[in-house]
């Protein structure tokens, strides 16, 4: 019997990388991903079955959800002293392959955002008014910093403020829109009962939600112009752009942000990221021109100082990411 090469990746070394994955953010917890580990080389998958035909009609947010899975998955390799050489095919349903090759140790930054991935979480709460300093917001938007991908904190609030005023009356009138979300929310009955391992936990979508922080309800306030440009006005905003729409393009959004969520989350900051309105037909466009972007917007991150903790979100176990590949006890399961 011939043993595996030294440099292959142990399991170990991939319950580190699948814990990684596992903790990234995803469009109403999905988790829409899986991955297959060849030696040195960890393919990320994407599970097109899940699909979302109300609130992701095109799939775009569950690529772009894979691009946070990537970013995850690249810190990890680099924390386990790995290069993470990165492929992004064109099409099929592997959308990333990380060469994760022997390589050198991680810097600073590498590993406050890998120790932050599993205290980040998606705060749809208002944030504190204390501002977050120059030095703070500067590094969120760098930690972004990607091909493709142009990151900008938006001005014309109050033109924000109208359009997601608009967005959250079409999505509160929207029964199918509004039956989805419900099936997708973890109350205490039904598939996604508290316990379920994937879907958005109900007490994560704070009563006092506005368009601006969360997923719009049936009963979510819809605020006036003026009110809602005040909100606005006092968070921080970073909207990630890019020029087209390919699968590559929401890879590398996805990634930006998830990168960018780290850093805040490793400053003592916390975030929440919105795409519901972008759904709508034409809003994207309208918003690029009104709000002077540098190209089509793919997500929009929201952060601040958080005012209260918020408790973790459920996850499928790390097994089903890897399926069929480990059989028997790994590393992962005692904790
Ligand atoms: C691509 C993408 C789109 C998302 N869109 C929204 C959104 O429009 N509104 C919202 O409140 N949360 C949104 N989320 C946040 C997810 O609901 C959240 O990541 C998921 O429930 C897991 O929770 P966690 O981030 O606390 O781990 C989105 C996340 C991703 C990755």
């Amino acid at each position: 019997m011939t043993s595996a090469p030294a440099t292959d990746l142990a399991p170990s070394e991939i319950a580190v990388l699948a814990r990684a994955v596992s903790r990234a953010p995803s469009v109403h917890n999905t988790q829409p991903w899986s991955m297959r580990v060849r030696h040195t080389d960890v393919d990320l998958l994407e599970r097109t079955s899940v699909t979302l035909p109300s609130h992701d009609p095109e799939g775009r947010d569950r690529t772009l959800s894979c691009g946070a899975a990537l970013a995850h998955l690249q810190l990890a390799a680099r924390v386990l002293c790995r290069a993470a050489t990165t492929w992004c095919p064109a099409e099929g349903e592997v959308v990333a392959t990380v060469h994760a090759v022997p390589g050198v140790s991680p810097d600073h930054d590498a590993l406050a955002r890998f120790h932050a991935i599993g205290r980040r979480r998606t705060h749809r709460r208002w944030f504190a008014t204390e501002p977050v300093s120059e030095v703070d917001q500067a590094a969120v938007a760098a930690a972004g910093d990607e091909p493709r991908v142009r990151v900008v904190a938006p001005q014309h609030r109050d033109a924000l403020a109208v359009m997601l005023g608009f967005a959250t009356r079409v999505f509160r009138a929207d029964a199918a829109y509004q039956r989805e979300l419900g099936a997708w929310t973890a109350h205490t009955f039904g598939p996604r009962a508290a316990g379920a391992d994937e879907g958005v936990p109900e007490d994560a979508l704070c009563d006092d939600s506005l368009p601006a922080a969360g997923l719009v309800r049936r009963d979510t306030p819809v605020p006036d112009d003026d009110h809602l440009t005040a909100r606005l006005q006092m968070e921080h905003l970073l909207v990630f752009c890019t020029a087209g729409d390919s699968r590559r393009e929401h890879l590398a959004a996805g990634a930006a942000c998830a990168r960018a969520w780290l850093e805040a989350t490793a400053r003592g900051l916390a975030g929440s990221v919105l795409t519901q309105p972008l759904h709508l037909l034409g809003f994207r466009e309208l918003l690029a021109e009104r709000l002077e972007l540098p190209g089509l917007p793919q997500v929009i991150f929201r952060y601040g100082h958080p005012v209260v903790p918020v408790p973790p979100s459920p996850r499928r176990p790390l097994g089903d990411l890897l399926p069929g590949e480990f059989p028997g006890t790994l590393p992962w399961q005692t904790d």
